[in-house]
């Protein structure tokens, strides 16, 4: 019996096809991969799952073996089996984890009292299950970026198994997750699928997609270009499958020269940072990595005044900004920019139109005489995001009507064009698909070469073995390791990031 069955399903927004007949099969137990480049129709197929879209034309759809109508009324999904997570996590963030537990659960009491005794231990015992160890009242706006995915995944997988059959669907779930927390995801995704239901999962990761589904779906401009089994499925076939041609080499790293000392910052010092001193040259693209938790991910956001450092300071270009008086403002002032890790919440407006979001940053540029020159600017953000793969290509639409990655591709756009002195990324090319992370490490190294000093701040070890020059490895908020040029590669990264030995060691 299939966990969910849906044939021969259309949606076009305004003319253009998102998805054009697509028929997708999920078997009770499987783990089930759907994967296509940004935009290809992926969250698209899942919102009309959820009722948050209605087809224009579909042919059956089955959860659990029951059939049903489209488009789903609001509650429904929940009463046939079917949960997700989505790509924006859907929760809300003014209210409390155990609020946001409660939201999902359809099940009242009788007389439709909540029983909140009842949902604390519930919701406390399905934490716990997942190692994960955030207050039940903490509101969920104040988590890190990771415990709020991880909230979302959990309160998910608990709904997914309070049923006998069904689906659990997850949008990109991975993308918000530093590497060592994916292991913990697929446990859970592993129980839910040995319960008897089915789970669909989407990634651009596709060592992921190769590891843990037993099928996968393949979507390329809305259509389905194949369901083929995973095991024994070579990367290179399955690329070949999403982009439909052969890959071209991969990417071309080759360092540039470097210059004299850039960027140095000297003794900071913050929450999960201590003392933490490193030197980034003209030209040099550095890596920072180390497991969850581990201070790596904070040293950007200390360094360009986004968190507050106790000490220590950032010396660019031979000028020292001492850390009390780091703030956004004097980081960008003085030439530094930021690609935040959680970019749709902290960087963009999806109500705006692609342009505004993009030219903010350099918008004086455009105006002579009071008058915004709008045509030169929607030019010059048309050959941006053209440059970057984003697709469509349209300046004037609202960011929030593009795909998540396309989103992500244009925000990065917005901060590549600044030509800082210094630019800082947590996690660039996460939710981007394989061809256009290719395209945006080659624009970093274009940037690098022209002499802005770039650090990046990852967990994607296979990107910074690409892409960087030097990796410097945290353990608890000091660096531990470092390698360059040759030898950083990806087995090396993992190896460093995981060895509890190498302690004070330097490669
Ligand atoms: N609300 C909307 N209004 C207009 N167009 C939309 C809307 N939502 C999606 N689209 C378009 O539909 C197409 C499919 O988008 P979808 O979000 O399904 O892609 P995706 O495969 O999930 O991509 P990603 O990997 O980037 O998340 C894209 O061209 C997108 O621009
Ligand atoms: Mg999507």
């Amino acid at each position: 019996m299939d966990a969910l069955y849906v044939s021969d399903l259309s949606k076009a927004f305004g003319g253009a096809k998102a998805l054009d007949d697509v028929t997708v099969s999920v078997e009770a137990g499987e783990i089930h991969g759907l994967v296509g480049r940004n935009g290809s129709g992926k969250s698209t197929l899942i919102k009309i799952l959820s009722g948050y879209h209605a087809p224009d034309a579909w042919g059956s759809f089955q959860v659990a073996g029951k059939a049903a109508e489209l488009p789903l009324m609001p509650g429904q999904p929940a009463s046939l089996g079917l949960c997700f997570v989505h790509q924006d996590l859907g929760l809300l963030n003014t209210l409390s984890v155990l609020e946001n537990f409660r939201v999902a659960r359809y099940k009242a009491a009788p007389l439709g009292r909540i029983k909140w005794r009842n949902e604390r231990r519930h919701a406390a015992r399905v934490l716990e299950s997942f190692g994960l160890e955030v207050p039940l009242d903490a509101s969920v706006g104040q988590l890190a970026p990771v415990d709020r995915a991880l909230v979302a995944i959990a309160r998910a997988l608990s709904d997914a198994s309070e049923h006998e059959g069904g689906t659990l669907v997850l949008d990109e779930p991975t993308s918000f997750l530093p590497r060592d927390g994916v292991e913990r995801l697929f446990s859970g995704m592993r129980r839910v699928a040995a319960e008897g239901l089915g789970v669909v999962f989407v990634s651009h990761r596709l060592e992921e997609i190769l590891s843990i589904t037993d099928r996968v779906t393949v979507l390329r401009d809305g259509r389905n270009v194949a369901t083929v089994g995973t095991p024994g499925l070579q990367e290179d076939d399955l690329i070949e499958m999403i982009l439909g041609q052969k890959v071209e080499e991969s990417f071309t790293s080759g360092s540039g020269s470097l210059g004299g000392v850039k960027l140095s910052i000297a003794h900071l010092t913050g929450p999960n940072v201590h003392d933490l001193s490193f030197e980034v040259r003209e030209g040099e693209i550095l890596g920072l990595t180390g497991l969850a938790g581990m201070g790596h991910e904070a040293v950007v956001y200390l360094a360009f005044g986004a968190q507050r450092a106790s000490h220590g300071s950032v010396v660019l270009d031979g000028r020292e900004i001492p850390a009390h008086s780091i703030s956004p403002r004097a980081a960008i002032k003085a030439g530094i920019a930021l690609l935040p890790g959680d970019r749709l919440n902290s960087s963009g407006v999806g109500s705006l139109p692609v342009s505004y979001n993009v030219s903010l940053p350099v918008l004086n540029k455009y105006f002579s005489g009071g008058w915004l020159r709008e045509k030169s600017e929607i030019g010059e953000v048309e050959r941006l995001i053209r440059g970057l793969e984003v697709r469509p290509p349209e300046p004037t639409r609202l960011l929030g009507s593009l795909s998540g990655g396309n989103q992500q591709k244009a925000l990065l756009g917005k901060w590549l064009q600044t030509h800082p002195k210094a630019l800082f990324l947590d996690e660039p090319s996460q939710g981007v698909d394989v061809a256009a992370r290719k395209e945006i490490f080659s624009q970093v190294r274009t940037l690098a070469s022209e002499g802005t000093a770039i650090v990046i701040s990852s967990t994607d070890w296979e990107d910074l073995a690409h892409v960087c020059d030097r990796v410097l490895i945290f353990r608890y908020g000091r660096i531990v390791a470092e390698v360059s040029g040759e030898a950083v590669s990806e087995d090396r990264l993992i190896e460093l990031c995981y060895s509890t030995s190498v302690q004070g060691e330097t490669v």
